[in-house]
């Protein structure tokens, strides 16, 4: 069981044999990395959808993968209901007391027999606690309701954020994200509006695009000033005021206006930012499984989040580097009205776009839908593996069927549609019809017992028992905590012996050797106060630090402004506060009239500056490092300025599409090799069972069959083995009818032996090559050391050390407050 895991096989179920009705003992493995080219669902209620796609998310929890769940119906809460010890009392709070009743049992007995039910179902499955425990602890799971408090909330109408940079300089995008987000602000305002001719649109499109393009947020209120002072005069080559004039334009704002005001709206502005992320990973970097349930909201409200969170994960996407493995997946329990074929609701832009460029970027979407007749086939042509289960009518399946045709032939395949109509015509609950495009054939299989307790449909009050502890221990937390300090500390005040006699005295003049900035003033006046400048030494360096075994070279550009000590006329670098403004935007003169303070006498010789460059190099020497991470298993060390939880989710990614690389490898290295002994035996095998007149298909099938294990996943369905399989088959029969010698059943029987030892021998040596890759990628067991670069002398280079006049407040008692930092 644990091997597979580790491997990116998804333990999805057993195949099914239709014809006799029963499962098989095969187990059926998913290879992952095949969902990022997305899957579809579909079946009638009851058929299994969610108990399979549950299972299916299980999985990814467990292998690390992340995952977005959209929940409409309110059963995939389920995903929290795990329990290591299947105990009946573990089940008690969350038994459907009213199937209790109708079974005239207490609800503590129908606990006990929910836990039985699941401790047996599990193990039919060769599934136990301990499976659950490892679920529990590969992820964080939660429950999110926007607009509600039940769950932990998510703001959506805080902010109106702009898109980021990357998908903003992609034209064709942002025009989608404003158009999308225009119609679902609409929507949820109850505006019906046609985007191409309704002047609602176009104006709110024109807000928004105006905003983000200049990288600016916009929020509700500001959206409701801006409907009646927009930001342009014109619209296309009309006048404002005659294309939609202020007296409408105010109807709009009122409607938008109106949202904000209704009880109860204050909610979408509460909790967590709707950040792709944060959804995705916790802030140390653990994957997390996030079901956002949309049950208690209605139509339009569901249609503006759906749309909303699409358009984020749309814009996540596509800040993330390219992959070949999985990296996150989407999941939407039921996409009826989402991705009509012909209407063109905001979430359909979206998921189209992320089904088109999903695979490139590792994110995988999985579709699930109980109403076949109402998507958009087309669009779903992207989606390389299909799951159908039992449906309702002969319409139903016949626009499925036109639907996956319609996949398989714009993948090149060919379509069996004979063997589907037949196929789908006798399956019952949880079994299901894969077709996948990776796959050379479909397979029938049968889903494995969910681990989760499917309860069915949680309450707000489950909901909110679920998350309560969460929230409290989130709103215990308080504040985020401050960021760590940085390497120079900051100065607090002059210190007032520096501070000189009152009265204006007039700046110093120096040789011209030494170099002489003002520093800006930050602080405001104030009233009664005078300005002063205080001298104090500016450096300015450049330092290199670099590791070329870790492929790491990074510039780090330092300003330090230092205390000159009067009476030693030395610089305190170590007490330097680091400057943000680029030595380039410093001035050269001071403001209005200040008076100057006196100069300590070594800050007049121009080789006091000498020394202190010199100093100003040691001491960065001595104290300045960049501090990196470095992962022990494979060596590999974070970027300058990568958090912790960053480098963790980036090697996550990188270790996955190391082991997935592998594999492929193995796949490739080993795939003709045991082909060709599988055609050996086969061939032994038949020629021995004609002879002997015990020629049973049985036989052949187990013969045929890897069986259970991992090398059945790395190379059961793929194509290699049905063409070998072709051959074999035919070669066999012709075989059968030349040998009848009994001395050639014993050489066959030699030849068989003889086979079946060298493939022994071979699945030996793949599973030991198996067992070393799993232990050597495991993403969940990395640990980071710390790793910190130190410069060497010649890569620290002291640009300027100078004299810089800081700004400071005199208000005439005696002591200065520094007036050129906020
Ligand atoms: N993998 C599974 N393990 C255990 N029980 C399952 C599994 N899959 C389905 N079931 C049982 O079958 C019932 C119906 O399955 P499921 O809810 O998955 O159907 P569905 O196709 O999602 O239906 P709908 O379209 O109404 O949502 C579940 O309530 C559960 O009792
Ligand atoms: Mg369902």
């Amino acid at each position: 069981m644990q091997d597979f895991e580790k491997l990116g096989m998804f333990y999805l179920g057993r195949q099914f044999d239709l014809a006799a009705g029963r499962r098989r003992d095969d187990l059926m493995l998913y290879d992952s990395k095949d969902l990022v080219t997305h899957a579809v669902c579909v079946g009638m209620t009851g058929s299994g959808k969610t108990g399979l796609c549950l299972a299916l998310l299980e999985e990814a929890a467990l292998d690390g993968v992340p995952v977005i769940a959209v929940d409409p119906k309110g059963d995939l809460g389920n995903l929290l209901l795990t329990f290591p010890n299947l105990a009946a009392a573990d089940f008690r709070p969350w038994v459907n007391e009213d199937d209790a009743r109708r079974k005239g049992v207490e609800p503590d007995q129908f606990a006990a027999s929910q836990a039985e039910l699941w401790t047996k179902g599990l193990a039919d499955w060769g599934q136990d606690g301990a499976r659950i425990g490892r679920l529990r602890a590969a992820a964080d799971f939660a429950i999110y309701t926007p607009g509600s408090n039940a769950g932990i909330p998510l703001s959506l109408l805080r902010t109106l954020d702009a898109p980021p940079a990357a998908l903003r300089d992609d034209r064709e995008l942002f025009v989608e994200r404003v158009s999308t987000t225009a119609t679902s602000l609409l929507t949820l305002a109850g505006i019906d509006a046609d985007p191409v001719r309704s002047r609602e649109h176009i104006l709110i499109s024109t807000i928004l695009s105006t905003a983000w393009s200049a990288g600016t947020a916009l929020d509700l209120a500001a959206l409701i000033l801006q409907i009646q002072q927009p930001p342009v005069q014109r619209i296309g080559v009309l006048e404002l005021e005659s294309f939609f004039p202020s007296g409408d334009r105010f109807g709009l704002a009122t409607a938008f206006n109106n949202l904000l005001a209704a009880p109860g709206f204050d909610v979408w502005m509460e909790g967590d930012a709707l950040s792709i992320d944060r959804l995705l990973y916790t802030a140390e970097g653990k994957p997390r499984v996030s079901v956002i349930s949309i049950a208690h909201l209605g139509d339009r409200e569901r249609m503006f989040f759906v749309s909303r969170l699409l358009n984020e994960l749309l814009g996540w996407m596509r800040t993330q580097p390219g992959t070949t493995s999985l990296r996150a997946l989407f999941y939407m329990d039921e996409i009826f009205g989402y991705f009509p074929p012909v209407a063109n609701p905001p979430s359909k832009g979206p998921l189209l776009t992320l089904l088109k460029q999903g695979r490139a970027f590792g994110l995988g979407c999985v579709l699930a839908t109980q109403n076949p007749v109402d998507i958009d086939y087309k669009g779903l042509s992207n989606a390389g593996t299909w799951w159908l289960g039992r449906l309702q009518t002969e319409r139903d399946k016949a626009r499925v069927l036109e639907g996956l045709e319609g996949a398989v032939t714009a993948g090149g395949g060919s379509f069996d549609r004979g063997y589907f109509d037949k196929a789908l015509s006798s399956l019952r609950s949880r079994v299901f019809v894969m077709n996948n495009v990776h796959e050379d054939r479909p397979v029938v299989m049968e889903s494995r017992w969910a681990m989760s307790y499917l309860r069915g449909p949680l309450t707000r009050d489950h909901i909110r028992q679920l998350m309560g502890p969460r929230k409290a221990q989130a709103a215990a937390a308080g504040a985020p905590v401050p960021p760590p300090a940085p390497a120079v500390t900051r100065a607090a005040a002059i210190p007032a012996s520096q501070a000189g006699p009152a009265g204006a005295s007039p700046r110093p003049v120096l040789p011209p050797e030494i170099q002489q900035f003002f520093l800006p003033r930050a602080a405001p006046a104030r009233p009664g106060a005078t300005l002063a400048y205080v001298p104090m030494a500016i450096g300015v360096a450049n330092v290199v630090f670099a590791d070329a075994r870790a492929g790491i070279s990074h510039t780090r550009a330092m300003t330090l402004v230092a205390d000159i000590d009067t009476r030693l006329g030395s610089v305190a670098w170590a007490d330097a506060t680091a400057l943000d403004v680029p030595v380039g935007d410093l001035g050269s003169d001071p403001e209005g009239d200040a008076r100057f303070n006196a100069m300590p006498p070594a800050a007049s010789k121009a080789r006091s500056y000498d020394g202190w460059a010199k100093e100003l190099k040691t001491w960065i020497g001595q104290t300045q490092t960049l501090d990196l991470l470095k992962s022990s298993q494979t060596g590999v060390v974070s970027a300058p300025g990568e958090s912790e939880r960053d480098f963790r989710i980036r090697l996550q990614t990188a270790t996955r599409e190391q082991r997935d690389q592998a594999l492929d490898g193995l796949r490739k290295k080993y795939a003709a090799k045991l082909a060709a002994l599988d055609e050996k035996i086969r061939r032994a095998q038949l020629s021995v069972d004609r002879e002997s007149e015990q020629a049973s298909q049985q036989k052949l099938q187990t013969a045929v069959s890897l069986g259970a294990t991992v090398l059945g996943a790395l190379f059961g369905r793929k194509a290699i083995t049905t063409s070998t399989l072709g051959r074999a088959t035919t070669a066999a029969r012709g075989m059968g009818r030349t040998m009848k010698e009994s001395q050639d059943i014993d050489l066959a029987k030699q030849n068989m032996a003889a086979a079946q030892q060298q493939k022994a021998e071979l699945e030996a040596q793949i599973e030991a090559e198996v067992g070393t890759l799993s232990g050597a990628l495991d993403p969940s067991s990395q640990s980071l050391a710390p790793f910190a670069l130190k410069p060497k002398r010649t890569d620290i280079a002291v640009q300027i050390v100078a004299l810089a006049w800081a700004p400071a407040w005199d208000v005439g008692n005696g002591s200065l407050t520094p007036a050129w930092k906020p």
